[in-house]
């Protein structure tokens, strides 16, 4: 939440911090604003998205200037106002700051500074910690790197924060502590960001910061030094991130985009993986923990929204293949119980943006009770991979639009490699049902393209036809109750219509009550296991005057007769048909939300990395 970005070199900082909103904005789109040091320290800024920041400095003729900083805001503390958009200044006006995180203790401070003769423009935590470092560096006579460094340690929660300072045109301080910080390294000039997307259309040297570390920018040189004040050696990565990656490629909208890239963002989370062939699946994450997970008395999943949502499929995954009790938590929940954890545990924490601020301490308070962590992540570098024991990527790529899509599949597909690897370990699986397994697994990218070719259509006329209803209901059995919930979740999120999914079999312990002839009912009712209880469900709905739209295995007929309408997705074993049935209901809500004319990769109130709590 609220997107960082700032700059250092030759070029003109303002189009480099401008783009780099623009890419960041996923995280925030309250307000944006930016600093440059152009004459003065000058700050501009503005409710709503950047567009519109940019919008008013159309005729702003003195932008000239080659270090910034810029902000793209998700509220926290302070209404979204030109006044709480970020950057915010000192006192004297001599330095500016841009936050990304939540500052505690806030008040606290704020009262102690107001105490010594500061007075606040702001709401927002974020001005209290410019304030601070303010005060901090006129008071102990040091320098900016220094004040920041000793406001770190005043200052409890969460933060990546930009200083710019009028007393140095070469310098930036930047700081570390719980939020995402990228350092990226041209030939003579520096970009700092909450993720690498501003940064690789320029360069792909990176730094991923560590927490409680400071960055000087000073003179054309980076130095990083610990809040203990000890130097550190900057490691320098090369992106693996192409720039047509993070851009919409003739798409209308990031969330299509995304959703149309999954059989490539699946062939590259097995490649190098699996092969079929071969009789061969490894996961090198696995490799050096393979013993104590074959071993675990139990594996604990945690996460947040979608990725709890493929938690949830993989508990099936893992009791089934791999006979290992499991049970999946929301993050948040997680955290603040006394849950028992042991070091026979085993948990496996799922985000896409490896940021989400619940999942990162659902891990950390796992850790602390001596359990194994493993994580399953998109984000290359971000914190959740750095802060398990090990883990596996699900390399899907940038995931930009705010719903996520992508990612639950690849979520699902690693998850479903993980259960695999330690079942055929075990031996919880014969040899010729692994081998079937994986050769199901390899044959759902060319599925799902051709789920992407034939409903496509379908599906956006279903979505004009039900555009105007106030609620739906999703229901799925098994494997496709996850799916129910995520379908239910998607359509609520881009397009503000009620959803809720369900187990079908609880419809009738309260939900039916609901149904009349104004309620579609969307049913996941692939032909498996459970087929002729759904079929007995559908049934039930029927009776009522439910308006019913299934996803059902090509071939059938029985629900066919029985709904209005069918979405029809290939043949695959049970355990991996979530990756297939979820793809029209990605589709179906984008298309109700594009027909009802909603911001679908922006939607409202939401941000992408959910970086505080
Ligand atoms: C839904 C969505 C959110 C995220 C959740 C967790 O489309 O995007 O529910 O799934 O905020 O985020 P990550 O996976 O980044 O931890």
């Amino acid at each position: 939440m609220c997107g960082i970005v700032a700059y250092v070199g030759h070029r003109q900082a303002y189009q480099v911090i401008i783009n780099g909103l623009k890419r960041l904005e996923y995280r925030g789109y309250d307000s944006a604003g930016i600093a440059l040091l152009n004459g003065g320290l000058n700050v501009y800024k503005k409710k709503g998205k950047v567009a519109d920041l940019e919008a008013s400095l159309k005729n702003e003729g003195h932008l000239n200037s080659h270090i910034g900083i810029g902000h793209t805001r998700w509220a926290t503390h302070g209404e979204p106002n030109d006044t709480n958009a970020h950057p915010h200044y000192s006192a004297n006006k001599n330095m500016a700051i841009i936050h990304n995180g939540i500052i505690e203790n806030y008040a606290s401070l704020k009262q102690d500074l107001i105490s010594k003769g500061h007075t606040f423009q702001s709401e927002t935590d974020s001005e209290v910690f410019i304030h601070l470092i303010e005060h901090i560096k006129d008071y102990e006579k040091c320098s900016l790197d220094e004040a920041v460094r000793l406001a770190m340690t005043q200052v409890v929660g969460a933060y990546a924060i930009v200083v710019i300072s009028k007393e140095d045109s070469t310098q930036l301080v930047a700081a570390r502590k719980g939020s995402p910080l990228v350092v990226g390294v041209g030939e003579g000039e520096y970009f700092l960001a909450s993720d690498a997307t501003p940064i690789v259309e320029y360069t792909k040297k990176v730094v991923y910061l560590n927490d409680h570390e400071v960055v000087v920018i000073r003179g054309g040189e980076l130095h990083i030094r610990t809040v203990e004040d000890l130097p550190i050696t900057p490691y320098i990565q090369t992106l693996d991130m192409e720039l047509t990656q993070i851009e919409k490629g003739g798409y209308k909208h990031f969330m299509l985009k995304e959703i149309f890239e999954q059989p490539k963002s699946l062939r590259d989370s097995m490649r190098g993986r699996i092969n079929a062939d071969k009789n061969h699946l490894v996961l090198g994450g696995l490799i050096e923990y393979q013993q104590r997970l074959m071993n675990a008395q139990r594996i604990v999943i945690v996460g947040c929204g979608t990725s709890w949502h493929a938690g949830l499929v993989a508990e099936y995954l893992f009791e089934e293949f791999a006979r290992i009790p499991v049970e999946v938590e929301y993050a948040s929940e997680f955290r603040y119980r006394n849950p028992v954890i042991n070091e026979n545990d085993i948990v496996i924490a799922i985000s896409q943006s490896g940021e989400t601020a619940d999942t990162l301490a659902a891990i950390e308070l796992a850790k602390s009770k001596g359990a194994i962590i493993f994580g399953v992540c998109n984000v290359v570098g971000s914190s959740i991979p750095r802060a398990t024991h090990s883990g596996a990527y699900i390399h899907a790529g940038p995931e930009i639009g705010v719903a996520s899509t992508k990612a639950f599949t690849g979520q699902v597909t690693v998850l479903a490699m993980m259960a695999l690897i330690i079942g055929r370990a075990k031996g919880t699986i014969t040899e010729s049902k692994f081998q079937e397994m994986i050769t199901e697994l390899s044959s759902i990218p060319d599925k799902v393209e051709h789920i992407l070719k034939t409903t496509d259509e379908q599906v956006r006329y279903i979505a004009e036809e039900f555009k105007d209803a106030k609620n739906f209901l999703y229901l799925g059995r098994g494997y496709n109750f996850p799916v129910a919930l995520e379908g239910a979740l998607k359509l609520k999120e881009i397009s503000y219509i009620h959803a809720e999914g369900y187990p079908a079999a609880e419809m009738k312990h309260g939900p039916i009550a609901l149904i009349d002839e104004q309620m579609p009912v969307v049913f996941i009712a692939p032909k498996d296991s459970s087929y002729e209880k759904i079929v007995s469900n559908i049934q039930e709905i029927k009776a009522r005057k439910g308006r019913i739209i299934a996803v059902v295995t090509e071939g059938d007929t029985e629900i066919s007769r029985l709904s209005e309408f069918t979405i029809n997705v290939p043949q695959i074993h049970e355990a991996f048909s979530p990756i297939l049935t979820v793809v029209p209901l990605q589709l179906l809500s984008y298309h109700v939300a594009v027909s009802l004319g909603k911001d679908v990769d922006q939607p409202r109130n939401l941000a992408k990395a959910v970086t505080v709590e």
